[in-house]
């Protein structure tokens, strides 16, 4: 379902459903509207919407639109909750899923029953993506359903000759895991082994499910035409990488045609044979189907995935059609990354910290501290942000895209191309990034995209000022 804003306004119900994912089951899901993935929100630059959240769940919320250009009161910052009614008073939970311990927040807003989110949207069209974001719990609640499409529309964007309508397909990809009877299997630490040796490592990597979903259906199979088609590609997994492939049944491959990134078109097309993928990063691609004869199937693959996991989705090619896209060799302006002389060059490391005294993951040796940013940026400022790891972590920025300098001591690599806002970071890899902070003042979010290391603390707030 796709939803638009009347008068400036779109509503959407927080509440309990059981979907059927599995054919002939139900699963119990926290949903948006009752339906997984929650609805595709259509809006258009600069046309300020308010998301209008209400609730039925049983459990908080935060709402946050990945990628979005927002204001920090509507960010979705972990502790400004949406709290049901059936809760009169919220009680911070003594532990997180993983076990830990959540600090306190003393400028935390919490409502009740209803929440709005203005998202004023003065930025290219894109591909954004909203989902939950509460403090400790962002991986368990948004596995069990909270995430949706945000399409941002342009002028420029419309003037070009590129698919649309049934051939501009966004497709969600995450992986779960299910019990027999359907319900959703979602593992966590039992609290009387925690201090057990070795049951601390248990679920460091992330969560990961053996089931591939798209759009919330298992290995589906799409009808398409002999056409080009637009694919707004999401890993809307918590921890699975993917690297995608397309391959025709007489084991062929089709190229990706790259017209865009996170934050946006990119100034060029680029064709990749595959494309890897974190958690939270879109890659907006062109495939060319117009060789394949009707009855024949396109197999989308996953290179890094093992048996059924090998396997994304498949595309049948149901009929020969006419087609008049053209994808521009120039599609829209993307400034060059130059380094700004004498920008302020910040570093983040990403690496284990102690969590309340356990195994976690935390940014420069601290876990996650709603209270207390880890830095203030000037708005309008322009810096250099350098991200370490040792261990793959793919990192996120709220608020403004980044261009990517450098990974390690060369350029940037073959998907960091245009406006990002999550880059997937190699082990002992420092990337740098170019960031200009605009617009809004307030407290806003960097942290691990891996949604098991972000509620395990690998989250730190900044402030703009
Ligand atoms: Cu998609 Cu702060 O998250
Ligand atoms: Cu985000
Ligand atoms: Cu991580």
């Amino acid at each position: 379902p796709v939803k638009r804003p009347a008068g400036g306004l779109i509503e959407i119900a927080q509440r309990h459903a059981s979907v059927e994912i599995l054919p002939g089951l139900k699963t119990e899901m926290m949903t948006y509207d009752g339906v997984f993935p929650g609805p595709t929100l259509e809006t258009r630059r600069g046309e300020t919407v308010t998301v209008r959240h209400t609730s039925s769940l049983t459990l908080p919320t935060a709402t946050h639109l990945h990628g979005g250009h927002t204001p920090a009161e509507s960010d979705g910052w972990p502790t400004d909750l949406l709290v049901p009614p059936s809760f009169n008073t919220y009680q911070v939970p003594q532990t997180g899923h993983d076990g830990h311990a959540p600090m306190a927040d003393p400028l935390a807003q919490v409502s009740t029953g209803e929440r709005d989110y203005r998202y004023p949207l003065d930025q290219p069209a894109t591909t954004l993506w909203y989902h939950d974001h509460r403090m400790d719990f962002t991986a368990p609640q948004v596995w069990r359903g909270l995430a949706g499409f945000h399409i941002v529309r342009d002028a420029e964007e419309d003037a070009l000759s590129l698919p649309r309508g049934e051939r501009e397909i966004p497709l969600m990809i995450a992986d779960r895991a299910f019990d027999e009877d359907g319900a959703l299997r979602y593992p966590a630490l039992d609290p009387e082994l925690l201090g057990q040796p070795g049951v601390e490592d248990r679920y460091m990597a992330g969560v990961l499910g053996d089931v591939i979903l798209v759009n919330g259906a298992p290995w589906p199979e799409a009808e398409v035409d002999a056409a080009q088609y637009r694919l707004r590609l999401l890993n809307g997994s918590n921890a699975r990488r993917y690297e995608l492939s397309l391959r025709t049944a007489d084991g062929k491959p089709l190229a990706f045609t790259q017209i865009g990134s996170d934050g946006g078109l990119l100034a060029r097309p680029v064709q990749h044979d595959a494309i890897t993928m974190a958690s939270g990063e879109r890659f907006d691609v062109v495939v060319d189907f117009r060789s394949l004869a009707p009855g024949t199937t396109v197999e989308l693959r996953n290179a890094l995935g093992t048996g059924r996991t090998a396997q994304v989705m498949r595309f049948r090619i149901a009929r020969r059609a006419t087609d008049d896209v053209r994808v521009p060799e120039r599609l829209a302006d993307v400034p060059e990354p130059e380094k700004p002389d004498g920008a302020v060059v910040r570093r983040w490391h990403f690496r284990q910290a102690k969590v309340h005294g356990r195994k976690g993951w935390g940014i420069n040796g601290k876990p996650f501290d709603p209270a207390v940013p880890q830095a203030q940026v000037p708005l309008g400022s322009t810096e250099i942000w350098e991200f370490f790891t040792d261990a793959h972590h793919p990192v996120h920025v709220h608020l403004s895209p980044f261009q990517v300098l450098r990974r390690g001591n060369r350029g940037p690599g073959p998907m960091d191309h245009g406006w990002k806002d999550t880059v997937d970071v190699r082990p002992y890899e420092a990337v740098r990034v170019r960031v200009r902070f605009e617009k809004y003042a307030g407290r806003f979010l960097i942290h691990c995209h891996n949604l098991e290391h972000e509620d395990m603390a690998m989250m730190a707030g900044f402030e703009t000022v």
